[in-house]
């Protein structure tokens, strides 16, 4: 992984929350957030929570003595969060790494991650302190994207990004956010980090943007993709996007379009 990759900053939060969120995050929010609320946990912590849109879908469905604690490395996706979310006394932001949480052993019922794992450095070190701060029966509740090649849009861009950029193709779509889907490796991972019982299910669904101007400004403007083209040469940066809609029309059409999209939901348990 680049370190490219892990930075959500700039412009990144507004267009990820206006392109991206509805596009591809929505229904797996809400998956994830009926599957964290089921049990009614009293203490709940999210990583990697982006600008919210699990926090979003899970605040409704917990008790009014439920504590919520909302954590993300970037602290723009964070205050983007929060901007979104009304005067709520359950919920404290937090900014914090998910490799190196700030809170004390044994302290929620739930955590809960949604597309965050595969931007961390060492998962497995990830896994140990989702799992620190579970009590005794706790669960880890996230998911990952499955292969790029099942996930349309994802898929189209890097082929524009790769046509725009030939001798050098800017891969992170595929190396980072669709780069962590083999199941077995999952079971591994989690089990050398201490959990017990692993659940993995996947979910097809679709993803739908009213042109396909949206997901190719979502994917090239609103992810750490908008780095790596950056850094290769900011003046492409529309040109990667002008060649993303282009092929995402010749394949579906100006728009309305609907494009594949495809993850894995795990449940952990210690
Ligand atoms: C694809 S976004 C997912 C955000 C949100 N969960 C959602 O569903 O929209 C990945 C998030 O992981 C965060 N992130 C990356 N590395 C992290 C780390 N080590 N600890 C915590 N968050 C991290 C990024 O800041 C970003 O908000």
């Amino acid at each position: 992984m680049s370190d490219s990759d892990k930075v959500f900053a700039g412009s990144i939060p507004e267009i990820y929350d206006t392109y991206l969120v509805p596009l591809i995050f929505e229904n797996f929010a809400s998956d994830l957030a009926c599957k964290v609320a089921a049990d009614n946990p009293k203490s709940v912590l999210e990583t990697a929570a982006g600008s919210g849109v699990v926090t979003r879908a899970l605040a409704p469905k917990l008790g009014a003595d439920c504590s919520y604690v909302v954590t993300d490395l970037n602290q723009p996706m964070l205050d983007r969060a929060a901007s979104r979310q009304g005067d709520d006394g359950r919920i404290a932001w937090q900014q914090a790494d998910a490799l190196d949480l700030p809170f004390d052993d044994q302290t929620f019922d739930v955590v809960c991650c949604q597309f965050g794992v595969m931007f961390f450095p060492d998962r497995i070190k990830g896994y140990r302190e989702a799992r620190r701060v579970l009590r005794p029966g706790g669960q880890f509740v996230f998911n990952v994207w499955d292969h790029i090649e099942e996930n349309e849009f994802a898929n189209l861009v890097t082929r524009a990004a790769g046509q725009i950029f030939p001798e050098d193709p800017p891969l992170f779509l595929a190396r980072t956010p669709h780069g962590y889907h083999d199941i077995d490796l999952i079971h591994d991972e989690l089990r050398q980090a201490g959990f017990e019982t692993v659940e993995i299910g996947t979910i097809t669904d679709s993803s739908w943007a009213p042109t396909a101007r949206h997901p190719a400004i979502a994917y090239c403007q609103g992810t750490p993709l908008r780095n790596e083209l950056e850094a290769r040469d900011a003046a492409k940066l529309a040109a990667v996007t002008d060649r993303s809609e282009e092929l995402i029309v010749s394949r579906f059409g100006p728009g309305p379009v609907s494009g594949k999209i495809q993850g894995h939901v795990i449940v952990a348990r210690t």
